[in-house]
């Protein structure tokens, strides 16, 4: 019988920052749809809670790696564990782990700078690598989590702006170096959507609270995102239904992309939302 249509039945998926947000919705939003799951992150207890979730709503264990990505040997020892646990397969890489933070040209550290680049560029540049080998084999796909920061620009997250631009740009050469041998490399845009990122930038739960409502006038939709909403457009791509898609940075955000920044005055949140009450 044919495999239902999205149905990711017998492919092998690594999924990266698979212990809190954007990349547990996915976690278990794929194991719901029959894949196989190598799930990383840093926080052991978290991964343990997501994997007993995955395993709850699929009868299967998900292989769980904890390691830091911006260290080199951690991000080796993922990637062999993946292959140990699942038969030396590899189908679905999704590049999602990431931090954000706070600050313009006036307050960003060359500290900041080096931090952001290594978690967000140079560990998807590293794990990328190591995955092509074995995506080529199975003619299998990449999706990285990007922003809407790689989209457009906003004062007071250049770092994280600068970050999230090459990751698109990542993504697009990527698509073209590995189109002739049928692997698929594209990347999804979210706008601001509910997780722990912000908060560990340094937003305190009212000014958080505070973000999270000003999506109000800052997404077309007036509203924030949901991590499911966001894992939705992640399991799309990486089916089959989405076999004539590559190179592509597709906004999750609410209509965020398509508005006019010039319509918001500065208090909606026009220059920088993330901004608006803390000191960048
Ligand atoms: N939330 C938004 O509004 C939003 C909007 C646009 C794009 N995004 C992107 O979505 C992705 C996921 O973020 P999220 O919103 O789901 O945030 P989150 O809840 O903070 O989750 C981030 C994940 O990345 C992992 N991570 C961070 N640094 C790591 C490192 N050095 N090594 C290994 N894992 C690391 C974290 O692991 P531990 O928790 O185990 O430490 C966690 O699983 C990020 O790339 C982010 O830029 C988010």
């Amino acid at each position: 019988m044919a495999a239902a249509r999205g149905s990711l039945a017998g492919k092998v998926a690594l999924i990266t920052g698979a212990s809190s947000g954007i990349g547990a919705a996915t976690a278990l939003l794929f194991s719901k749809l029959g894949a196989g799951l190598a799930l990383a992150g840093r926080n052991a207890q978290n991964l343990e809670k997501i994997g007993h979730s995955c395993f709850q709503a699929s009868g299967v264990k998900p292989v769980l790696l904890t390691g830091d990505l911006t260290k080199d040997e951690d991000t080796k020892r993922i990637f062999q564990g993946t292959l140990d646990g699942h038969g030396g397969k590899l189908d679905i890489l999704v590049n999602n782990a990431g931090i954000i933070a706070l600050g313009g040209i006036q307050k960003a550290t060359l500290e900041q700078y080096d931090r952001l680049m290594n978690t967000n560029v140079r560990s998807m540049f590293h794990l990328t690598q190591l995955a092509v080998p074995y995506l080529i084999e199975t003619k299998g796909n990449i999706v990285n989590v990007s922003s809407i920061n790689g989209l457009r620009a906003f004062a007071g997250v250049l770092t994280y702006s600068i970050s999230k631009h090459a990751i698109d740009a990542f993504t697009r050469c990527v698509a073209l170096d590995l189109a002739d041998k049928q692997v698929r490399v594209n990347c999804v845009n979210p706008g601001v959507t509910h997780t722990e990122l912000h908060k560990r930038a340094g937003l305190n739960d009212k000014e958080y609270e505070a973000y999270l409502k000003r999506a109000r006038y800052t997404h077309a939709l007036g509203r924030h995102g949901e991590p499911q909403e966001v894992a939705d457009c992640i399991a799309f791509l990486v089916s089959d239904q989405a076999s004539f898609i590559t190179g592509a940075c597709i906004p999750v955000d609410g209509g965020r992309h398509a508005l006019c920044p010039s319509s918001l005055s500065r208090e909606e949140g026009g220059v920088s939302a993330m901004s608006q009450g803390v000191d960048v």
